[in-house]
Formats: C-alpha cells, structure tokens, sequence
C-alpha cells in the first residue's frame, strides 16, 4: 500500500513508526559501527542485557535539544543521546538511563538533563532502583551552562534520592570532568575494564599542570579505581558481564528504604553444621588463614558477591544470603596485612555498613582484627577521622546485626567492629577468640617494663608474663562473663547459629533520635 491510498489512522500509525525509525538508529550506522569495534554495545543492546526481556519501556523517545549555537540547530537526533525508561530486573521494577555515545558523543544537553532527571523523579516517587549507564563526552560543549545545569540538576537529585532508593552507576566509555560526580553520588559503580575511564582531569591538563604524564587508563581506567582508588566497586571484563552483575547486586536489594530485601529460596539447609570449622583457625594465633573461606563455607550455597573485591582486601565487603534472607558481610581478612584496619579499610566498611543499614539489610560481621594499623602514614592522613567514620557507622546502624569473633580482636578495633557496645544484636565468638586491648607481647612490654628491666633473666621472665597475660585475656570467657559477648560457640555450628540470629531479629526495630542528619567524620 502506497502512503497515499493509507487510511487517516494508518498513516499515522506510518509517521510514528517512521519516527521511532529515526530513534532507533541513534546517530546512523557508521557511528554505530565504528562505536561497537571495541566489541562495546549500544546504548540499546545494553539495557536489552540489563533487564527481563521485553519489559523495557522508553520515555521521552523524541525529545530534542533546542540549541542553535555554532551549527547545533541543523542536528537533531530524537532522544537526544540517551534513553531513558522503566522495565524490570528478576521482575522487580527498575529505572534506567543509557547514554547513546553515537549521538553527540552521548553528551550532556539541557534535553538530556531533563530526561535523566524526569526518570530519577519517577523512580523515587514510585520507590524503584535507578540505574544509569554512561557514556559520555561529557557536557554538550554547544550548550555552556545549560549542560552544567542539567549534571547539576542531577546531582541534586543523586544526593536526594540517596539512601530513599538504590542508585547503580555503570561507566561503559568515557566519563570525565564534573561528569563524574553523578556516579560517585550513588551506591555503587561499575566499569568496564579496557573501554571505561573517569577522571576530573585528563592526562593532557595533567600533563601542562604537573608534568606528570599518564594514559588514560592507568588515571582512571577500571582496574586503578578498583585497586588504587576504591572510587569503582566492581571492574568487569566487558559490557555484558558488567550488566548482569548489575543484575546479580540487584537481587540483593530492596526497592526503597521501605521495602524489605527480596528472600530467595534456597536448598542450603540452615541447621546445616560443618566440622571442617572446628580447624580451619590455626592454633597459632600469628598464623594467616583465609576468611572467604569461612564466608563460603557458611553462607548460601557458598555465594558471595564481593563488593570491592581488589580494594583495601584487608577488610572484605559484600553480598549472601543466610536461609535465602539478603545479609551485608563485613569480615576482616588475616590474610592480608594481618586484617589490620587501616585508612582505606575504615572508609570502604564504613560504606559499607551504611549503605546496608540504608536498605534495611542485616549486617553480619567477622572478627579477626590486630588493630588500626600504626604508622606516620596512617596518622598523618586522618587514620584518626577515617577509623571514626567505620566507628559511627555501626553505631548508627539500627538493622539486625550479628557479630562473630573468630580470632582477634584487639584494641578499638574490638569496639569499632560491631560491638556489644554499639549495639551490636547478637555477639557470638570461637573459643579461639582472644579479646584484649592488645597482643600479650606488647601488653607485657609495657605494663612490665620495670620487672623486666630488673628481672635476672629477662626473657624467661618475659615468657612467663606473656603467659600469664595470655591466660587472663586470650579468650573469650571474660568478655562473655561481662555480658558483651553472648555466646561462645562450637566453629561447627556457625551457620545454624547466624541463621537463627538472623530470624530471632526479624522483626528488630531499633531508632535514633529525631534530628536533621549526623554529622558524620567526613
Ligand atoms: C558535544 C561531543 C562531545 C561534547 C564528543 N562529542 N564529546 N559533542 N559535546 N562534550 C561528539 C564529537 O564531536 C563527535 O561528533 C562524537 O561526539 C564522537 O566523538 P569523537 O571525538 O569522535 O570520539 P572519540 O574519538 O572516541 O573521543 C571521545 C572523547 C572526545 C575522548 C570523549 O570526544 C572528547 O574529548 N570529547 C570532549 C570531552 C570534553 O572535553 N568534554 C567536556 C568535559 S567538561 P561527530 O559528529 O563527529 O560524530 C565537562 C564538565 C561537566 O563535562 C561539569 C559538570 C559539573
């Protein structure tokens, strides 16, 4: 059938199919094609991977930029270099944004702005995850101060939106400038390794400022955000595996800090008991052992999504569940540097544990700590402010949380880690567990210096001292005597013991006091 023999109906049904035509091309083949040579996926095959299949739906697919300047006003793309939209996410609704890098550069206009932030107001009013896909040359050069509005508009809404629903950023091309404020205001940030970097300056202003000269990976590709930087907490190896993680950290979250996170069924039994715990702590208490095996061996069918997973590794961060109820797990790993708390260490479990107690997410934390790392280093640089910072989040933390002490715990780090003291739900240790202000060794150094310095044969003397200290302290008997541990536990049976702490606290509510928010060591 000709256009003209259509009737008034089909004809319009013609135009709008038409027009959808031209929206879905984004900006024609040859910057499609030249786009997916690095083996990158549009803007659209992303958010097909990203959500259940055909529960996308867009909005705003033909809107435009109004921009005259320098020749702008002859281009107009529908969408205008993102897509904006709903669908769902193992069935639980979502909103998302995706970046078209091949119209515009993906960069940010006024239009663009308005889009991103009419689906962010949505997402919030309906109390649904927003995520956001970047890919972006950043601010439409075109346009000035509108693009600068429209990021600012959206950190507004970043900031406001946070901790009401889940935000997800994943960086999928370039992010740079101001640009990289929006995803750094949200939970959780996802590049790609290889095709993704974010930096406030690039290696050219770097190179005329400092004299330092660096590619564009090694300032702000996925690897040194994930290792050196901790600002990306998960580097993917291409757009598909970074979507469906997207998907996998998902499913542990709730939609709003209303809602309660998804349980899933699972065929791990809860009572279920395992001897291989009874020795997985070495006698030797200077002895390293892993604690992700710990994780696995008691969690869920033995799954941990690590949050963070190259970052500050002395400390572990991440996902499971316990009899298919979502848990946050915060685990020192005496595997690496002794699963001393450091700087770094403070800043990601604090983060950590807020954002689980944002989202009404039980916090489950392991305990081996030797203390806070010492050090000119660390002092010099506010290991004092950012050890306070893990300090106040637990304590202002309301959701169930279980506390294990496996081995150590040392010091303040004793007291920060989820404590009894800072209300700490349930505080259960091994008898392996040695709770003390400090090892037996330095301990003797100082509350014996005199006797040693007197003591005919001070190294015999110092072994008895240590000894003693040792047998005064190197356990859990006395904390538990006072009441701040609540139970001492056979290893065998963590799992089922976790488990029912975990269902005993259900329906834990817990308040702080009325007031307009902390003020929490920055
Ligand atoms: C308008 C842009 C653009 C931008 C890219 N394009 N960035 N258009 N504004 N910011 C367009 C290009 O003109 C080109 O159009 C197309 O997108 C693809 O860009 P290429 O340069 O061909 O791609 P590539 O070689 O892959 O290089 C990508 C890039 C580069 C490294 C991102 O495009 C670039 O340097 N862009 C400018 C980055 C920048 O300085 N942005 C401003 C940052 S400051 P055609 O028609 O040829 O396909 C900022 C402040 C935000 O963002 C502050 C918020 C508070």
């Amino acid at each position: 059938m000709s256009e003209t023999e259509m009737s008034v109906s089909d004809s319009r049904l013609y135009d709008l199919e038409k027009r959808n035509e031209v929206a879905f091309n984004g900006g024609g083949e040859a910057r499609v094609n030249k786009h997916k040579e690095g083996g990158r996926l549009t803007a659209r095959e992303r958010l097909d991977v990203l959500l259940d299949p055909g529960s996308f739906v867009e909005i705003d697919r033909f809107a435009q930029h109004r921009c005259d300047n320098f020749g702008l006003g002859d281009t107009k793309i529908p969408g205008d270099g993102v897509i904006t939209g709903y669908g769902s996410v193992n069935g639980k609704q979502i909103f998302v944004y995706s970046q078209d890098f091949t119209v515009f550069g993906g960069s940010m206009s006024a239009a663009q702005g308005r889009k991103i932030c009419k689906i962010m107001d949505m997402a919030v009013k309906s109390g649904a995850p927003i995520v956001g896909l970047n890919d972006s040359g950043g601010a439409r050069i075109h346009e000035g101060v509108e693009a600068l509005a429209g990021y600012a508009d959206i950190f507004l809404r970043n900031t406001t939106a946070s901790g009401v629903v889940p935000q997800i950023s994943a960086i999928m091309g370039p992010c740079a400038g101001g640009a990289v404020y929006s995803p750094s205001l949200t939970d959780f940030i996802f590049m790609v390794k290889d095709t993704s970097y974010m930096f406030v300056t690039g290696p050219d202003v770097i190179k005329s400022v400092t004299h330092e000269e660096v590619t564009k990976e090694a300032l702000g590709g996925a690897v040194t955000h994930s290792q050196k930087s901790g600002v990306s907490h998960f580097a993917c190896e291409d757009d598909k595996h970074c979507l469906l993680m997207i998907r996998e950290l998902l499913s542990f979250l709730p939609s709003n800090n209303l809602d309660d996170p998804p349980i899933l069924d699972t065929t791990d039994r809860p009572d279920r008991i395992d001897e291989s715990l009874n020795t997985l702590i070495p006698d030797n208490s200077k002895k390293p052992y892993d604690m992700l095996e710990l994780i696995k061996i008691i969690v869920d069918e033995g799954y941990f999504l690590e949050v963070h997973q190259s970052y500050a590794q002395n400390v572990i961060v991440g996902f499971s569940r316990f009899n298919g109820r979502p848990v946050g797990i915060v685990a020192n790993q005496p595997q690496v540097l002794a699963g001393v708390l450091n700087i770094e260490a403070s800043k990601k479990a604090a983060r950590f544990v807020r954002f689980c107690d944002a989202f009404n997410i039980p916090v489950v934390t392991l305990v081996d700590v030797p203390g806070f790392l010492p050090g000119t280093d660390q002092e010099w640089n506010g290991i004092i402010t950012h050890g306070a910072k893990l300090l106040y989040a637990y304590a202002e933390a309301t959701v169930p949380k279980v506390t294990l002490i496996t081995r150590k715990a040392y010091g303040g780090a004793y007291d920060v880690m989820s404590s009894k003291h800072l209300r700490g739900d349930i505080n259960l240790a091994y008898p392996s567990a040695e709770i003390a202000v400090m090892g037996a060794e330095g301990a003797v150094n100082i509350i014996f210096r005199n006797d040693l310095k007197n003591a005919s044969d001070p190294d015999a003397k110092r072994s008895e001292l240590v000894k003693n200290y040792e047998e005064k302290f190197n356990n859990p008997y006395v904390a538990a005597e006072l009441g701040y541990i609540d139970e001492v536990i056979e290893p065998a049976l963590t799992r089922k013991r976790i488990i029912d702490s975990l269902e005993l606290l259900k329906n834990k509510r817990d308040t702080n006091p009325p007031k307009k928010h902390g003020n929490i060591p920055l």
